[in-house]
């Protein structure tokens, strides 16, 4: 853990009042004396420290002031009378104007696209958001919605509902404006502001649009969607992951001649899909955390806890190979920390997240998903590692990734979690085949959508704003 100084405050300064004893300064702060020897110190810089805006507090800062004072501070910061100046307010109506403002861009872009959103549909969003936010919402309803961008938004509604559920009050908010629902008070109540929080927040807002407009969108019905799934017994949890990657299996094959794998073969496309697929490999590995958090934080017998640990334990930190691949790509560190990544991708994190949290059945059989399937090669990593265009380490560091990937045995991850499994109804079964095929097809989704957004429509490669995924100037 990185150490406490007073760097940490934004505008310290000393809450107390001082008199002076002789030798000794006495320092009162609420309530409680303390004496200090301050013979050697120039008392007034003690007191020029009551003020935040005192110059003496730059020179502390930045280290030009003598060290005497300096250890002086740091033993008030330790008894806690050096104090943050209080800017509550301010930074709380900081974060309402950039709430607002991320609202307004949301409705903006809502409004140019009305002609395609039906406004039944919306009503059927807004109603299932407030299922969700009164805990009157089932998971069938994902289960069983033909729609691909219905199902993850009610998907998205489910796991914010856990991680960050203030998002589902700012979507209320837009969907409220847009259907003119007159709710009365549509101030949003805010309990505690985090810093840098509104990233998240506009994260999960631009998904949330996004779907939305494309929900009425020609593609918008489930390519993996399967009513004939035949189950006609009970089975064990390892039958059921056996079936679901023969399944995976079939679907995958059905789209192997997508756009994005068709561009990814070609050299004048591979400078930007490279860049654009490692970003994206990025934003996964590094949302790993959060996704398998709330699967080790249930109640697990002994086998499965320690297998939830061990592949934390050696999962964690990947994102580092994949973002070391967009650096030699010539991807922009900052670029990369304050980018939004693309809104299927942030879907695909934020779903995932919810069936480790609810769905945990359909998560064991979705680790396949990032892991790769038994015995499958890494497609884009073998294409771009041999493209005519690129030295030939430029994605040394993923490659790296995969082979650690083979090494821990991790496409086998899946298939020895569900061998803990003894008994699968046939209606869990069925359940958790589905869900399972919405994530996938979620994730092939994300591809193509990558493909469309970066090499069709040469949008930005590190979008900053919401607008940059719907602006049609490009
Ligand atoms: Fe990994
Ligand atoms: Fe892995």
């Amino acid at each position: 853990m990185e150490s406490w100084s007073i760097h940490q405050y934004e505008n310290p300064y000393l809450d107390a009042e001082f008199s002076s004893q002789g030798e000794c300064l006495e320092i009162t702060s609420q309530g409680e004396s303390f004496e200090i020897q301050a013979s050697s110190l120039d008392g007034c810089d003690i007191l020029r420290l009551i003020n935040p805006r005192d110059e003496c507090w730059q020179l502390l800062l930045s280290g030009k002031k003598e060290s005497e004072l300096g250890d002086l501070v740091e033993q008030m910061d330790e008894l806690g009378i050096i104090r943050e100046e209080n800017q509550s307010l301010d930074h709380l109506q900081t974060f309402r104007r950039r709430v607002d403002s991320l609202v307004f861009e949301a409705l903006e872009i809502l409004n140019q696209h009305d002609e395609e959103i039906d406004e039944k549909i919306l009503e059927s969003i807004w109603i299932d958001l407030n299922n969700v936010r009164k805990g009157e919402f089932s998971s069938n309803e994902v289960v069983n919605e033909h729609n691909f961008y219905l199902a993850i938004l009610k998907g998205l509604f489910c796991s914010w509902k856990y991680s960050n559920s203030f998002v589902l009050e700012v979507v209320s908010r837009i969907l409220e404006e847009v259907l003119n629902k007159d709710v009365g008070n549509h101030t949003l109540e805010i309990g505690f502001v985090i810093k840098d929080q509104i990233k998240e927040i506009q994260e999960c807002v631009t998904s949330f649009v996004w779907c939305v407009c494309r929900s009425q969108g020609k593609d918008s019905e489930r390519h993996f969607f399967r009513e004939d799934i035949l189950i006609d017994c009970t089975d064990t949890g390892l039958n059921l992951g056996i079936t679901s990657e023969k399944l995976a299996r079939d679907c995958l094959d059905a789209v192997s001649s997508s756009p994005y794998m068709k561009a990814l073969y070609q050299p004048e496309h591979q400078a930007v899909l490279a860049r654009a697929t490692y970003i994206q490999e990025y934003f996964i590995n590094e949302r790993f955390v959060e996704i398998i958090a709330p699967a080790i934080a249930k109640k697990l017998p002994l086998p499965l806890k320690a297998l939830f640990r061990r592949y934390y334990a050696e999962e964690i930190g990947h994102e580092a190979f994949e973002r070391q691949t967009c650096i030699t790509l010539g991807v922009n560190c900052t670029d990369l920390d304050s980018m939004i990544p693309l809104p299927l991708t942030q879907a695909f994190c934020d779903v995932f997240t919810w069936l480790a949290n609810e769905e945990v059945l359909a998560y064991f059989l979705s680790i396949v998903i990032t892991e790769g399937l038994p015995g499958e090669k890494n497609i884009i990593n073998s294409v771009l590692a041999s493209s005519s265009i690129f030295p030939d380490d430029v994605n040394r560091a993923s490659l790296e990734h995969e082979d650690l990937n083979d090494e821990l045995n991790h496409q086998m991850i899946s298939r020895l979690v569900l061998s803990q499994i003894s008994y699968v109804s046939e209606a869990e079964q069925e359940r958790a085949i589905k869900l399972f095929l919405l994530v996938l097809e979620l994730n092939c989704r994300a591809w193509d959508e990558l493909y469309r957004h970066h090499v069709e429509e040469k949008r930005p490669l590190c979008p900053m704003s919401m607008r940059a995924f719907f602006t049609t100037e490009n």
